[in-house]
């Protein structure tokens, strides 16, 4: 019989949700990310479905209850309805998530529905056709737009909308994005821009902090929901006229990392204890030769290095070039 462990650092944090990034591809070219498009630097395949297999069943072993699929844009991978059914069928993972970019959502997600998809991230910088274009170069708004419907309609429990508000290119639509959500019950979250080592500069001219928007919520009647006891580091609001919720994500505010409560894969099977950490640990070389428990053992152990906080305080972002790499 299994024997189920919990992952657990030095600094009492559980961790019970894994990020997998399936593929560090993207269709897009968000301007604070992939402004000049994916180039691929290696040769290296990403994870196949056996591997996946191996690792999501490691890490269920450990007590992960949830996983996110993510990217570059995962539904680039021709399996992605395979990979949402394998971790939605190993026994332990009660939640199965996906974040996309959403270019073409609304044709694919009947069957990731049924392939057992629990919950959809998708992104709009802008509510306005043209300064997404301009944002992402992609008009894919309207598709976007109606992947969020089709995905309430669908009856997905939690679906929520992802804004990265920039100073000069859409901090001015924040009242547009607030009135968005006044009908459709969903969570859209204002997620910081967070500096990387490929967008220094863009950082400099475009970070717009978190905490003013949180200040205007406060001030327009948004109540702060109380956290839930493994909760991660969004900070979520609620407003008695307002059918869906906003949450937020600071990744520059004080405390940020003590609920943090993930991991992450990237799609070449490395383990990143923090988005931003510096270094990485290959799975892939244990992946055929050790069994799930070995693996799971393995994990336990390498949470023992997780450090306490990211150092993007004094500018260091670690490795990552972009989050395209791990899918943020
Ligand atoms: N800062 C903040 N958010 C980012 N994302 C990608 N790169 C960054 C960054 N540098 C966001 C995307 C998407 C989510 C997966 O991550 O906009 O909503
Ligand atoms: Fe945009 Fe996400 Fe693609 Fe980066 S990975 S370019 S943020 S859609």
């Amino acid at each position: 019989m299994t024997q189920y462990h919990q992952l657990t650092d030095s600094y009492q944090r559980q961790f019970t949700y894994l990020r997998l990034s399936v593929t560090d591809q993207c269709n897009f070219r968000c301007n604070y990310c992939l402004p000049d498009g994916y180039c691929s630097d290696t040769a290296e395949p990403y994870l196949q479905l056996d591997e996946i297999q191996k690792i999501v069943g490691a890490f269920a072993i450990n007590g992960t209850k949830k996983i996110r699929i993510t990217g570059g844009e995962p539904t680039l991978r021709k399996d992605i309805a395979e990979i949402i059914h394998l971790c939605k069928s190993t026994p332990g993972i009660d939640t199965v998530a996906l974040t996309s970019n959403g270019y073409k959502i609304t044709q694919l997600l009947p069957r990731l529905v049924e392939a057992g998809l629990d919950q959809l991230n998708l992104s709009a910088d802008s509510l306005q056709a043209e300064n997404f274009h301009l944002i992402t170069g992609h008009n894919k708004l309207q598709e976007v737009l109606n992947g969020i419907e089709q995905a309430v309609a669908l009856g997905i429990k939690k679906v929520k909308l992802n804004a990265v508000l920039m100073r000069e290119f859409n901090h001015h639509e924040l009242q547009s994005f607030i009135a968005y959500v006044r009908e459709r019950p969903i969570s859209l979250r204002f997620i910081e821009l967070m500096e990387t080592g490929d967008n220094k500069d863009f950082f400099q001219q475009q970070h717009f902090s978190g905490a003013e928007i949180q200040q205007h919520l406060e001030t327009n009647g948004w109540l702060q929901v109380l956290r839930e006891p493994h909760a991660g580091p969004a900070v979520e609001y609620t407003h008695p006229d307002y059918s869906g919720n906003i949450g937020l994500i600071m990744p520059y505010s004080k405390h940020f990392c003590a609920s943090c409560n993930r991991l992450r894969i990237s799609s070449h099977g490395n383990m990143h204890l923090c988005l931003f950490a510096e270094e990485h640990h290959k799975l892939r070389p244990y992946l055929q030769s050790e069994s799930s428990d070995q693996l799971a053992a393995r994990l336990r152990d390498l949470l023992t290095v997780k450090k306490e906080s990211h150092d993007l305080h004094q500018g260091n972002s670690g490795s990552t070039r972009h989050l395209a790499m791990l899918g943020g």
